[in-house]
């Protein structure tokens, strides 16, 4: 695979004095540090870099085309394997029968009623009063987190929460909020972030399932240190959601014992296999909600199809299939990372369905990346800056629906590309 030189050159070249506009733009965009880097990084990797691949077909076990090559996907969220379910698709034929393809309005207006039964029926799985939908997580963050936090509150996020939750911050910050960094999965440093004016409020922001390592923070202390403070803790569990954790109720369920005194924010995108994020609240909370946050009033909610494929998923996670589907995900996660053991490469996470070989620096892991897809194995190479400079990593998620030669097959070529590749397997990455 080659980076397009017309591309490259489209990027780097200069803007002549017959100049368009935009082509104008593009310079003076191109004097931006981190675009200047970016584009260093594309020209010096040439095609190790694997980003914006593209994608010519995938099969219902992961088996498709990328760039012309035959590979298993394993850089897919689709954790249960639910995807290519018959009767999710039928779900979406019947979606789109009773309600057509557009999403209507913003709910603030009105909402079709499929939107209030979706929240009930997941507040109903989780065991709090209600939930509010979000078209995504993203969306949901930039909504609800100024409207928890106002002026003169306290947002206290844990380091190596999810890009998402950092910009979020900003729009909050922007409101007067104070925004405060702690050490990542510490509760001594967040306990001393937490203290503020009596009459200012704290909301605590973390991962349940940190995005890159696959780890999970300790949230039963982070709580404990949350509550001592009078604060409330906000998990967003998008990589948890559906997979981890008893009965797949996510990974702040069973440490702390009930979602009915924090804010859950859970994805429908990723092991739901449809669309959208949602946060667990009280019928008051959910009020306050829809008057404060920004990105539920001035945009458009999930299209009504995929509510009817979230309603779908319900039935299945409601029923005897979900545990079976959940033993099919840990017996291959548990099969990997045994493999991973007995070759001794380092990895983290592996306790929802995110495994993360810890490479170290940026050419080694790309070099290892490049090489696996030619083995026939996509993954996701994952370097600075969305992890420290020198942890990069091969970030590998494992779904129901991959075959067991599948696996086996990647641990395979894993132990021959370990041998060429030095896996250096730094600290300090989330
Ligand atoms: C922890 C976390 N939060 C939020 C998001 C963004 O989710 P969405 O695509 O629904 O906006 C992701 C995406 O992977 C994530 O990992």
């Amino acid at each position: 695979m080659q980076v397009n030189p017309i591309f490259l050159r489209s990027l780097n070249g200069h803007a002549s004095k017959t100049a368009s506009r935009v082509e104008q733009l593009c310079e003076h965009l191109r004097k931006d540090r981190y675009v200047r880097v970016a584009l260093g990084f594309l020209e010096r990797t040439g095609g190790d870099h694997m980003k914006d691949l593209s994608m010519g077909s995938c099969d219902k076990h992961r088996v498709g085309f990328m760039e012309g090559q035959r590979v298993v996907n394993f850089g897919s969220a689709n954790f249960l394997g639910l995807d290519f379910d018959p009767r999710l698709q039928d779900a979406v034929h019947r979606g789109v029968e009773k309600w057509g393809v557009h999403q209507y309005s913003s709910r603030t207006f009105y909402s079709i009623e499929p939107y209030e039964e979706v929240e009930s029926r997941l507040a109903a799985w989780l065991d709090v009063e209600d939930t509010l939908l979000f078209p995504c997580v993203t969306k949901l963050h930039a909504g609800a987190l100024p409207a928890l936090a106002g002026k003169g509150d306290v947002l206290a996020i844990d380091r190596f929460s999810h890009n998402s939750i950092w910009k979020a911050s900003k729009i909050a910050s922007a409101n007067g909020a104070e925004v405060r960094e702690f050490d990542a999965n510490d509760p001594d440093a967040l306990a001393k972030v937490c203290k503020r004016p009596k009459k200012a409020n704290c909301i605590v922001v973390v991962d349940g399932v940190y995005s890159m390592t696959g780890e999970t923070p300790r949230l039963g202390e982070l709580d404990t240190a949350a509550k001592q403070h009078g604060a409330l803790l906000y998990v967003d569990d998008a990589h948890g959601t559906g997979v981890v954790g008893p009965g797949g109720k996510g990974a702040a369920y069973e440490p702390i014992g009930s979602l009915r005194d924090i804010l859950y924010v859970g994805s429908l995108s990723k092991g739901f296999s449809a669309l959208g994020g949602f946060i667990t609240c009280t019928p008051a909370l959910k009020l306050i909600l829809k008057l404060k946050s920004d990105s539920y009033i001035f945009s458009g909610p999930i299209p009504p199809p995929y509510l009817e494929v979230i309603k779908q998923v319900l039935d299945i996670v409601e029923s005897p299939e979900h545990e079976c589907l959940l033993g099919e995900l840990r017996a291959r996660v548990n099969h990997f990372t045994s493999g991973l053991r007995q070759k001794g490469v380092k990895f983290r996470g592996g306790i929802g369905p995110i495994v993360s070989i810890v490479v170290g620096d940026i050419e080694k892991t790309l070099e290892a990346g490049r090489r696996l897809f030619e083995l026939g194995y996509y993954v996701q190479s994952v370097t600075y800056p969305a992890v420290p400079l020198n942890g990069g990593l091969l970030r590998v998620q494992i779904n129901a629906n991959h075959t067991w030669e599948a696996i086996e097959g990647l641990l395979e070529a894993i132990g021959n590309v370990s041998r060429c590749v030095c896996f250096v397997g730094l600290e300090g990455v989330a």
